[in-house]
């Protein structure tokens, strides 16, 4: 088959290059298609509701409430003990943040709203930033340049092309408007399970890393920070994951296919 041989042919020319189960047939990019379809309604109506004065634990129950009503599946419950259907990440919470009756989202804040739906088995990833009330002009920025970054990543996505392409792009215009790119954390392969292969850095070299090949399904979700790039992990909830230095960090979130002309969004 041509197509066995074209990636073979990168191979031998020392590229590293997908294996055989990271290239989802048409069938299961249909499946992910209408999986990404739900995933976007989900965000689309938290949209409609998220307002100054509600918890995060009335995220969680909108997002709950309304994958459920649609035949879903809130693929973050019970993730690796993960308690939450969702994951709302506010200011200088990069991301993995838990929803709480405690937390009220107040004027000035920053949100980061990541959902995942699993419909007939297959999966879709997605996030998006919200602005609570007056935010600051530092702070709409930065939402706006994470947002480009994830746009402009997208624009490097086909057939042909490398992973680092993306990382190079993202960390590129990161660096530009003075932000850094989180390493730590990255985007992921996924469709049949959460979490597949390959890693998706947030930062590269063009040309390197993986090849990209017609198939494909993967996330890319930059985290970029108003500081430093470093994070570190809650040790008492053993998940959210905060900026080191306590600066603000923003972060957008697509499912993509890799197709013969380039690229599918397969959220929003
Ligand atoms: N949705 C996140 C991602 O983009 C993963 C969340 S894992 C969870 O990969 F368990 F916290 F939900
Ligand atoms: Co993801
Ligand atoms: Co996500």
């Amino acid at each position: 088959m041509a197509f066995d041989q074209k990636i073979r042919s990168y191979e031998v020319q020392g590229h590293e290059v997908p294996e055989p189960e990271m290239i989802k047939t048409p069938a299961q990019i249909e499946g992910m298609r209408k999986a990404g379809i739900l995933n976007t309604a989900v965000l689309d109506y938290v949209s409609e509701h998220v307002r100054e004065g509600m918890t995060t634990q009335e995220i969680d129950d909108l997002v709950r409430e309304y994958t459920v009503a649609h035949g879903g599946i809130c693929a973050p419950y019970g993730y690796e003990g993960y308690p939450k259907s969702v994951c709302t990440s506010i200011n200088n919470v990069v991301c993995h943040g838990i929803p709480s009756k405690d937390r009220v989202l107040k004027s000035g804040d920053i949100v980061n709203i990541d959902v995942t739906t699993i419909l007939d088995g297959y999966y879709a990833d997605a996030s998006r930033m919200f602005l609570i009330g007056n935010v600051s002009e530092e702070a709409r920025r930065l939402v706006e340049v994470t947002k480009e970054c994830l746009e402009l990543a997208v624009k490097e996505v086909k057939p042909w092309g490398f992973l680092g392409d993306i990382g190079a792009v993202i960390d590129e215009h990161a660096r530009k408007n003075g932000y850094s790119v989180v390493i730590d954390i990255g985007g992921h392969g996924t469709g049949i399970q959460f979490h597949e292969e390959p890693y998706v850095c947030h930062v590269g070299e063009r040309g390197t890393d993986m090849l990209l090949v017609p198939g494909m399904t993967f996330t890319i979700e930059p985290m970029i920070n108003e500081g430093g790039y470093e994070v570190y992990i809650d040790e008492e909830d053993g998940w959210t994951v905060y900026t080191e230095d306590g600066s603000l960090s923003a972060q957008w979130e697509y499912t993509l296919a890799v197709t013969e002309e380039g690229v599918e969004i397969l959220t929003y």
